[in-house]
């Protein structure tokens, strides 16, 4: 299964989203593959204190056009450090496998963003990954931007979790996205995220019905607001399993358990 990790707006908490439910599922003895296609403003390493080895991301591999080389490039996060925190009661045999971005413009001006081939050699890419690294799940962390890696993210993933903030101008983009999405038949939940500042709070049940209305959509998800986030990134999930907040992640976690193991791409 891919998991596409999806908003149109950044700083909604999807990264983090991402990566603390990609950790409960490598805690619960599966191997998860987390690829960072937020290619402008990538996050996922840096949300897990990891470090792109000897400096190779993605982009690396797709100007070079050498698919083995992301050997060289997935970083594994060592998931000892994940039980310290949290005891012992986790099953082992699991893996945290990561493609990081990196941010730096000059290297997406050398990536020759043109549809087909793009699309192509992605499929490669992740068709590698999940294979050479035996993954039971993927996630892609994407956002939209300049570059065709988000759609891409949108167009291979089998279940997309779209994160939107409650206010107007996310109900109209969810209009003009979800008949793309629900039209091609694929697991799509929505989660309303209340990062960056947890605001909302009088009108919030109101506003949710009224995106439910509006977008004709079940809200699947809200991802609550944690202030203990706003400036360090914790492994919350680890650290304080009883929050609100990981709980709905834990819940993110859940939903894919069911249905973990890879199709091909
Ligand atoms: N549930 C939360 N409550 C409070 N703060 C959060 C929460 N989730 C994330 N944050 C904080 O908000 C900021 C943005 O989070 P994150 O990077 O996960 O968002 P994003 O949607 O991936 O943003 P970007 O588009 O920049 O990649 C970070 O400083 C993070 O620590
Ligand atoms: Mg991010």
């Amino acid at each position: 299964m891919i998991t596409g990790f999806y908003s149109f707006k950044g700083g909604v908490g999807r990264t983090t989203a991402a990566v603390n439910s990609a950790m409960l599922l490598a805690l619960k003895g599966k191997r998860i593959g987390l690829l960072d296609l937020d290619i402008e403003a990538p996050g996922v390493i840096s949300a897990l204190g990891l470090k792109a080895l000897n400096g190779q991301s993605l982009l690396h591999v797709m100007i070079g056009g050498n698919i083995p080389f992301l050997d060289r490039v997935v970083v594994e996060y060592d998931l000892s450090h994940a039980r310290q925190l949290g005891g012992n009661d986790y099953v082992s045999g699991g893996a945290l496998l990561v493609v990081p971005s990196i941010p730096d413009p000059s290297l997406i001006d050398q990536v020759k963003w043109d549809a087909p081939a793009t699309t192509w050699q992605l499929n490669e890419i992740v068709r590698y990954f999940i294979k050479r690294f035996r993954l039971d799940h993927l996630f892609i962390d994407a956002r939209s931007g300049l570059s065709q890696s988000a759609s891409y993210a949108l167009s291979v993933a089998e279940r997309v979790i779209c994160f939107f903030r409650l206010n107007r101008q996310n109900i109209i983009g969810a209009l003009q996205m979800l008949p793309a999405f629900t039209a091609k038949g694929r697991d799509f939940k929505i989660v309303l995220s209340e990062v960056p500042d947890g605001a909302d709070a009088p009108q919030r049940e109101e506003w949710i019905m009224k995106f439910e209305k509006e977008t004709v959509s079940r809200v699947d998800f809200i991802l609550p607001f944690d202030p203990s986030l706003l400036f360090e990134e914790r492994l919350f999930v680890i650290e304080d399993p009883q929050s609100a907040l990981s709980r709905a992640l834990a819940g993110f976690a859940d939903s894919a358990l069911n249905t973990l193991e890879v199709t091909s791409v």
